[in-house]
């Protein structure tokens, strides 16, 4: 691919000079471009608004709107469109502040010779090309993530089963959770993650004691205890998941301070950190193990119930206790189907 060649855009013009945007157009057009031209303001945003263009050439000095209070309504809706403004003069072009301001990416003045606005349009078409790139780049880098998280939950489940499967249920409880409480897009995010890995670092407790289908004894139950400081410190090597890895720390803390490892106790402990130890201990009561027989929707209910402002938040349960109360038929097939 011959990276100099243009390639064609498809671009929008405003401008009052009615004879100035036909030799536009004519010039543009011959160099492949697809241009739309309009003389006022308020039907060429209704068109930005409908189709997608590259980039907008917008004439600065105009009557009755001027060109940069025309860009400033484009940007409300439009950040990624690329603005080249326009000017007979360049005494007359707003400020660099202003072009800053609003994100205008070029300046043309305007001239009989149109080299250097083909030029101009030739660099935003490569900005837009690298932008793309980014998008994708971005995008395949969150593939890779997903499926790197997938791989490790396989690794947990190939050494604890329940783990494996306990964890895809309060991931699915605490997604449930957090958008009844409307949390913003990043805590969601946040959560989620944190749900998936929260016992992780049971990967690190010896077979006999994670798999231990009798009683455990104190000694034995106080290494199962290590297992958030595992799964944090595991988490803590990566930049990207900083805002994880608190929230797996804290997720066996309690609201009275009789929690584990830190003993840390009400606000003190995260907050999404006390949404997780809610639907943790959900699924923990539902959920059947070798040991124990599951407990019914209602009974692992009244038992957060009971442990509102002890073992819980006193503000989270009753929240929770509605949402899995108005959710029913999803809570029943999360339980039934993972
Ligand atoms: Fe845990
Ligand atoms: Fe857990």
């Amino acid at each position: 691919m011959n990276n100099d060649k243009l390639v064609s855009a498809k671009i929008l013009v405003i401008d009052d000079d009615v004879n100035m945007m036909d030799v536009l157009s004519v010039v543009l057009r011959r160099y492949g471009h697809y241009v739309k031209t309009f003389t006022e303001p308020l039907s060429a945003i209704e068109e930005l608004k409908k189709n997608k263009y590259d980039i907008l050439l917008v004439n600065y000095l105009m009557t009755p709107v001027k060109g940069d209070k025309i860009v400033e309504t484009v940007r409300e809706f439009n950040k990624e469109i690329y603005i080249i403004l326009m000017s007979i003069h360049k005494d007359l072009a707003p400020s660099i502040e202003v072009m800053q301001q609003l994100d205008i990416q070029a300046y043309y003045e305007k001239s009989n010779r149109f080299d250097n606005l083909i030029m101009l349009i030739q660099g935003g078409i490569k900005y837009i090309e690298q932008i793309n790139k980014i998008k994708s780049m971005n995008l395949q880098l969150e593939h890779y993530l997903v499926d790197f998280a997938k791989i490790l939950l396989q690794t947990v489940g190939a050494k604890d089963h329940y783990t494996e499967e306990h964890s895809r249920r309060v991931t699915l409880l605490a997604d449930a959770f957090s958008k009844y409480l409307k949390l913003d897009k990043k805590q969601i995010s946040d959560l989620q993650i944190a749900a998936a890995f929260h016992d992780i670092g049971k990967i690190g407790i010896p077979d006999n004691i994670l798999l231990k289908t009798t009683r455990l004894t104190d000694d034995e139950y106080q290494i199962i205890k290590t297992h958030p400081v595992i799964a944090a410190n595991i988490f803590s090597v990566s930049d990207i998941y900083k805002d994880i890895y608190p929230i797996m720390y804290y997720h066996h803390e309690r609201y009275d301070g009789n929690g584990y490892p830190t003993g840390i106790k009400g606000k003190q402990i995260p907050l999404l950190a006390r949404i997780l130890s809610i639907c943790d201990s959900f699924d923990a009561i539902v959920s059947k193990r070798t040991y124990k027989e599951g407990a019914t929707i209602e009974f692992a209910l009244s038992e957060i119930e009971k442990g509102a402002g002890t073992q819980f938040d006193p503000e989270l349960a009753p929240k929770f206790i509605s949402m899995v109360n108005n959710n029913i038929e999803y809570i029943e097939k999360i339980f039934s189907e993972y």
